[in-house]
């Protein structure tokens, strides 16, 4: 569970005696990677030769020059000279091989509909598409909004979207109509897609009603092109919508794949900060690419044969890297689940894995904490045995959580992958392979060719036990290239807080055996459920409301989601609190900024802590909150 850290208050950690969780000599005999530390040693002697080594599994039109250049950092080149293109290697060039007739994806929803792609059925499709997108007037650099729940058009979207060289920017469909508009707006998309509707915990959800809000303020989009996946009978505007099916319906089912620099841009992906603008993670074709390929054939040891289950949604960097691009690069299945875990009821996750036999699982600590919630009956009815491993990501596991999953689901048999890593940096960066030892609620080793380290504010190596900065000394090719119109905003926030450091936010201590423990950020950004929630979004959403003055959040720890979001706000004179305000409130912020921005706890206020330039201290207000002591005050205002 997160557990925020003053940056200036670095404490000593006491290292428990953990239990080792040693991989069987079958996991050994199997694994992609069997050295473990020798690969290691062996990688960062030479980091680039590593990446050069794993850029030659993949196809590329043109080779490159150089495999890095440092001549602008921190804007670090990859492969430069090369040519490429992300959606080639993850479909076209599976389709001369006998991987075409393989299944690509499965995909079931909450009300039990199912459909599948085989490879050249998705290629086919994806070609269409980008026939249709090229028709519409779309080229290379052109963005590309997709605002769809978990279908497989969201993936045939963005697939298309990097064929063509366009660059899209999706936008999780849980987010809010203002939500979705600052994004659309921040890229200047030119199309949207959407769908007419979904369902949710039962409850249908009607996205195209939101996207319309949205673009009334969006004046770029000329395009809506609506998947229909529900029975809303919702209207098109024949100016400017058009149904999917309708979109793609004449179009060939073959299409040239764009030769891309392997620096052009493949997506734009928005996350939150601690200011109230999100920030726009551009990630390229070619490092983007090998980074995501190296680590879910390792991490996940893929032979090629896999069914891969990771329940993130593809509008999280996790979907984009390892529901998409990483297992479709790696010619396996991956499934895609359009729903909630619970319903109809607590057994949903463990029928999904049984009924397709599902052989990794990739999901967060919050939905191992529910289930563990609901108790180890659910998952014993059902037979796991197809799984060989399992993953989490996101947010930390405590101990316990990974000790009920290794146990009720894993058997006992399953080494659990936990993964550290962020939108920044498109790829798994600290993470055991199969073959680590584990310790429960440790991320365990930065990947191969991963150099990281744990620091005090002026860079100095602190030492094991002791918490610190976690910042990455190397370039890796799948980092983030810079913030979409914001290049300074990119410097300052990844590179200035510690020279010459990709500084990653997090606070971190590594134990004697160099193993990593991931103890929360720095700053205040919040992880609700895994989701990273900017406080000062929040914030700003509470302020557009007319009775309010003045508003600061803060995350409480919470048993099941890691975080909550908690409220103190000052009205405006002569408002008076009550119940039904703190309701009030509670609706505006969820119009503002989407479902998952929950309001836990609101408290009415007269003052806030703030340091004399009228910055609110929220640690302040945390540490009252848990009754811890304040640290340094002495920017505090009296
Ligand atoms: O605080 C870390 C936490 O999630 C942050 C990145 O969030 P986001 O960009 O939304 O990406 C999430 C999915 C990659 C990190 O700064 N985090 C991510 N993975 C872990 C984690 N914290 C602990 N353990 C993890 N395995």
């Amino acid at each position: 569970m997160t557990n925020k850290k003053n940056p200036g208050d670095l404490t000593e950690v006491l290292s428990a005696a953990e239990k080792i969780y040693r991989p069987s000599k079958k996991i050994i005999s199997q694994a992609n990677v069997k050295d473990y530390e020798g690969v290691l040693k062996q990688a960062a002697k030479d980091p680039l030769a590593f990446w050069a080594e794993a850029a030659e599994e993949l196809e590329w039109f043109k080779p490159w020059h150089k495999i890095i250049d440092i001549s602008h950092k921190p804007f670090y080149k990859w492969f430069t000279g090369a040519k490429c293109n992300l959606a080639y290697n993850a479909l076209d060039r599976h389709v001369k091989s006998k991987i075409k007739n393989k299944i690509a994806i499965l995909w079931e929803d909450e009300t039990g509909r199912s459909r599948s792609y085989t490879y050249l059925e998705l290629y086919h499709e994806v070609n269409q598409l980008a026939n249709a997108l090229r028709r519409q007037g779309l080229k290379k650099g052109d963005r590309i909004a997709i605002y769809l729940p978990n279908l497989p058009e969201i993936a045939i979207a963005m697939l298309a979207s990097v064929k063509i060289g366009a660059v899209h920017s999706v936008v999780y469909a849980g987010y809010s109509a203002m939500a979705l508009a600052e994004r659309i707006k921040d890229a200047k998309a030119k199309i949207l897609f959407t769908a007419d509707g979904s369902f949710r915990r039962g409850k249908a959800v009607y996205l195209k009603e939101i996207a319309d809000q949205a673009l009334k303020e969006c004046k770029t989009v000329k395009r809506v092109v609506v998947v229909k996946n529900s029975q809303a009978k919702i209207k098109l505007n024949p100016q400017i919508d058009i149904w999917y099916h309708d979109f793609i319906k004449h179009e060939p089912t073959e299409a040239a794949c764009a030769e891309m620099d392997a620096e052009d841009p493949a997506f734009v992906l928005y996350t939150s900060g601690t200011t109230a603008k999100p920030k726009g993670i551009v990630h390229v074709h070619g490092g983007y690419m090998v980074g995501v390929f190296r680590t879910i054939k390792w991490v996940f040891d893929l032979k090629g044969e896999e069914i891969f289950w990771c329940t993130a949604d593809p509008g999280w960097i996790t979907g984009h890297s390892y529901i998409i691009y990483g297992p479709l690069m790696a010619g396996i299945t991956t499934l895609m689940y359009e729903g909630v875990p619970d319903l109809p009821q607590p057994d949903r996750i463990w029928r999904i894995i049984e009924k397709y036999k599902v052989n990794i699982l990739y999901t967060a600590p919050t939905l191992i904490r529910a289930m563990m919630k609901y108790g180890t009956s659910w998952p014993a009815k059902y037979k796991l045995a197809s799984l060989r491993l399992l993953g989490t990501v996101g947010e930390p596991i405590n101990p316990e959580a990974w000790k009920w999953y290794y146990k009720y689901v894993g058997k006992n048999r399953c080494p659990i992958m936990d993964t550290w890593w962020q939108t920044e940096t498109g790829m798994h960066l600290i993470t055991p392979l199969p073959v680590t030892p584990l310790k429960a609620g440790s991320v365990a080793k930065p990947f191969p060719g991963i150099i990281a380290d744990v620091v005090d504010k002026k860079g100095r190596s602190v030492p094991a036990g002791k918490g610190g900065f976690l910042v990455i000394k190397n370039p890796w090719p799948s980092m983030v290239r810079t913030v979409f119109n914001d290049p300074a905003r990119y410097v300052k926030t990844y590179w200035r807080e510690i020279k010459g450091r990709y500084f990653t936010g997090d606070v971190a201590y590594r134990d004697r055996d160099g193993y990593y423990w991931i103890q929360g950020r720095t700053d205040d950004v919040l992880k609700i459920a895994g989701h990273r929630i900017g406080p000062a979004e929040v914030e700003s959403a509470f302020v557009s409301h007319h009775k309010v003055a003045e508003a600061a959040v803060i995350g409480l720890p919470d048993a099941v989601k890691g975080e909550v979001i908690k409220a103190f706000i000052i009205l405006k004179q002569s408002v008076s609190p009550s119940e039904d305000l703190k309701g009030e409130l509670k609706a505006q912020v969820r119009k503002t900024l989407g479902p998952m921005a929950v309001i836990k706890e609101i408290a009415f206020v007269d003052k806030l802590p703030k340091t004399r330039s009228g910055k609110i201290m929220r640690r302040v207000l945390k540490a009252e909150e848990l009754g811890l002591p304040t640290g340094d005050t002495s920017a505090l205002a009296s």
